[in-house]
């Protein structure tokens, strides 16, 4: 018995198979055409492009499972968060998606949050209306394309339209539509006060589900089209952070995850819907049912070691480079860097802040330049962590995920700074492996997620922070935390 899970990213679309004791069997993966930036802060793709994306993916990856290729059981999508699809009565896409890094919606964050209020719609939602979030861009359609939003039938965010291809149903999980800023996140279900608020009516969204449950079907024409069998259940899944979070076991309360990509991400599940009053954290519901989660996020994470190489060190590799930053002390005598190359999210919120390098002497050399920038990424993850600690959110153990996992000098300044012991995982595989997982419980191969990542997830090394590393980081960080105050006057 295999399962297939899919994850509609941003820059493309993977498809997995994993196997019944939660091995990878298979995997492919096509590209998405870019985003198109009209504006500046605009950001759109062609929900037909995903579903293009899609259908190579499945193809491609169930060629590539060995023979004796064994049925597929059940299949779980996930997919980047927050984008706004709008079809019309027949099902036809009316414009590009407006997806999740499209922060052109300031002006409609302001008229909800003045329409709600502040404190009531963290009250209703648990978050704070943010331009990432999908009603945000609802609502700019509604101002400035009305006779678009006059059209609407249908809104949905972009792995629940690759679902609605693939089996005619509209249906969404309760983790991804956290993050549409219309769901009570606290009950699980829309909250008909925003909604009403806002102008978007009730019967405009997708019926909502746990994240392992079976909400549909795969449809004749779509199995026509993929080689999967018509009939095949579909569960809900989540959104990519959801999913992630669960292909790295990151389930029960107290266990937290700690992912460096282009963007960095402290993620923890909690047992009850911990709201920040200052809307510093994402509160949403978890793809395990009956638990919750945060997330902060550092918009700069791997991509300030990018941006470093790319502009500095072009030619060298990232490995070149750590090797030689692993010989500079902990702390970087005083250099240091603050990752605020696109603004900040966590704990700032703030778009407009810009990055630097501070405390520069001529005893620094190139190299001292690469330890600083891995510790202020480091840094500034922490920081989720000290609201996390402000909020009595609970962290027992720390996983790490994306590339700083993958080096052992990140991996030792992160033990370092976050003062506490991190775990590598055998493999990763990200979030299409978190849903194929979500698709095993659907399909009652096993009990439930805690079942499934037990089998599937192991633990390579843990890594116990340096006693020496522990005392220069907590000095590092209460000096790193005077740049962003000092940053933010520079205006
Ligand atoms: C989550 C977020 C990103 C997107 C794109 O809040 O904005 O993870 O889902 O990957």
């Amino acid at each position: 018995m295999w399962f297939l899970g899919m994850d509609i990213g941003t820059g493309g679309t993977r498809a997995v198979v994993v196997d019944e004791n939660g091995r990878l069997i298979s995997g492919a993966a096509a590209e998405h055409v870019p985003f198109r930036v009209d504006h500046p802060g605009w950001a759109e793709q062609d929900p037909e492009d995903w579903w293009r994306a899609s259908k190579d993916a499945i193809v491609d990856a169930l060629a590539a499972a060995p023979e004796p290729k064994q049925p597929i059981a059940a299949l779980g999508l996930t997919g980047q968060m927050h984008g706004a699809v709008m079809l019309d009565e027949n099902g036809a896409v009316l414009r590009p998606s407006l997806i999740w890094c499209d922060t052109r919606t300031q002006p409609e964050c302001d008229w909800l949050t003045e329409k709600i209020g502040y404190e009531k719609l963290i009250e209703l939602t648990c978050n704070p209306a943010l331009p990432n979030f999908t009603l945000t861009k609802l609502l700019w359609v509604k101002t400035h394309q009305p006779e678009i939003f006059a059209k609407i039938h249908h809104v949905m965010c972009p792995k629940d339209y690759v679902r609605y291809r693939l089996t005619g149903e509209f249906a969404i999980d309760v983790q991804e539509a956290s993050g549409t800023l219309l769901l009570d996140v606290t009950h699980r279900r829309w909250s008909a006060d925003v909604a009403e608020a806002a102008g978007i009516p009730l019967e405009w969204l997708p019926k909502v589900y746990e994240s392992p449950e079976i909400c549909a079907r795969i449809s004749e024409e779509a199995a026509g089209l993929t080689g999967l069998a018509a009939g095949t259940p579909v569960v809900a899944g989540a959104g990519d952070q959801g999913a992630g979070a669960v292909g790295m076991g990151i389930l029960q309360p107290g266990s937290v995850s700690a992912t460096i990509g282009t963007s960095g991400v402290v993620f923890a599940a909690t047992a009850s819907p911990t709201k920040d009053p200052k809307g510093r954290l994402h509160t949403f519901c978890h793809a395990v049912p009956g638990l919750w989660h945060v997330m902060g996020v550092t918009q700069s994470a791997g991509l300030s070691f990018n941006w470093l190489r790319n502009t500095f060190f072009a030619g060298q590799s990232y490995d070149a480079l750590t090797a030689a930053a692993e010989k500079i002390p902990a702390g970087s005598q005083g250099l240091e860097w603050a990752p605020y190359l696109l603004g900040e999210r966590t704990p700032h919120l703030d778009p407009e802040v810009r990055a630097a390098f501070t405390g520069i002497s001529t005893t620094h050399t190139s190299a001292h330049f690469t330890r600083a920038v891995l510790e202020g990424v480091a840094y500034s993850l922490q920081d989720t962590f000290t609201l996390f600690a402000e909020l009595s959110i609970p962290v027992s153990g720390i996983r790490l995920g994306g590339g700083g996992a993958r080096g052992p000098l990140w991996r030792r300044i992160q033990a370092g700074i976050y003062g506490h012991a991190v775990e590598i995982l055998t493999a990763e595989e990200g979030g299409a492996f978190g849903c194929a997982l979500m698709a095993g419980v659907g399909a009652g191969h096993w009990a439930n997620l805690d079942e499934a990542c037990a089998q599937a997830i192991e633990v390579a090394e843990r890594i116990e922070p340096n006693p020496a590393d522990l005392s220069a980081y907590e000095a590092g960080y209460a000096h790193w935390r005077k740049l962003y105050p000092a940053l933010k006057t520079l205006r």
